[in-house]
């Protein structure tokens, strides 16, 4: 038997990319996802209705997996949403439901698997962050919030847990082709009537150019399944293009002036949909 699997958001996108590339790498993969209450399963995955906002649904989740394939050895925190909207016109509420699914929920399954990995005595925790967990761009705020949180969490996670024996990794992902642009929404925030509404669509359609033109997830997750093979886990792994690459480093060295120019800049330039 392989080294077991918990996966959450593993029904579109970069999860299903990750747990289908887990899965052909020999690890017993249990995926989790909302829409696998309904119809969807995942090849080389046992699937099984997940959300992580909801404390009853985890504690289900966890009884049907170990039921299946005992405690995990690895626990992949992907599940993720995206609200596009402007800092001063996001409804609380909004910012609200990504910090329940991205970071609470993140968290959520955290404490359900260290008790576990404790008594199993060692186990891999990976949190999908992003460069947005690094850096802000416009009308990511809510995400990019989101995104800091666990990046700070993890930290804090990764020396309390290391004397047990457990390892925590942070994926940093760049744009890439998940699909996901098609079905995001955006804020309420956002009416006719919002000052930002002229910079927003130019903005997000940067945006959307960027994830149609961004990378590989098979690659990504191939990326992921081969690095947890390693005894020894880096604490992050960004996989990103060299552009987004070299942003977080001018982040970290220019003055926020200097940056801000830049990155306001690129998000205010008209992108054309790419040509099929
Ligand atoms: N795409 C990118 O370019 C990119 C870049 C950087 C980081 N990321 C990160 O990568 C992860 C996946 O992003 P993606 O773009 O691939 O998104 P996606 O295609 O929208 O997939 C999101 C996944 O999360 C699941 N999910 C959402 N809410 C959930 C909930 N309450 N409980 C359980 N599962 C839930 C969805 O499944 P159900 O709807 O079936 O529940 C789906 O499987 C996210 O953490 C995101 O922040 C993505």
């Amino acid at each position: 038997m392989g080294q077991v699997v918990w996966i959450t958001g593993a029904s579109s996108g970069l999860g299903l990319h990750t747990a289908q590339q887990l899965g052909m790498h020999g690890y017993d993969v249990i995926a989790g996802a909302r829409s696998f209450a309904r119809d969807k399963a995942v090849e080389h995955c046992l699937s099984i209705p997940l959300d992580v906002t909801d404390e009853e649904s985890i504690d289900a989740f966890a009884a049907r997996a170990l039921a299946m394939a005992g405690p995990p050895d690895i626990l992949v925190n992907c599940a993720g949403m995206l609200i596009l909207g402007s800092c001063e016109n996001y409804p609380i509420e909004e910012i609200e439901r990504v910090m329940n699914v991205n970071f609470l929920g993140q968290v959520r399954m955290i404490q359900r698997v260290l008790p576990l990995m404790r008594e199993k005595g060692g186990g891999k925790i990976v949190n999908f962050s992003s460069i947005n967990g690094l850096l802000g761009i416009p009308f990511e705020g809510a995400y990019t919030a989101s995104k800091h949180a666990i990046e700070g969490f993890s930290e804090c996670l990764a020396l309390e847990v290391k004397p047990y024996g457990i390892q925590v990794m942070l994926v940093e992902p760049g744009d890439h082709q998940s699909g996901s642009a098609a079905y995001r929404p955006h804020s309420k925030g956002i009416t006719a009537a919002s000052p930002y509404r002229a910079a927003f669509e130019t903005g997000t359609a940067v945006i959307a150019h960027d994830e149609e033109n961004g990378s590989d997830p098979d690659v990504l997750g191939e990326t992921i399944a081969r690095v947890l093979k390693r005894r020894r886990i880096p604490r992050r792994l960004r996989i990103a293009k060299m552009d987004q690459r070299l942003a977080v480093v001018l982040h970290d060295v220019l003055p926020a002036w200097a940056f801000d120019a830049i990155i306001g800049s690129y998000y205010r330039k008209n992108k054309e949909p790419r040509k099929k």
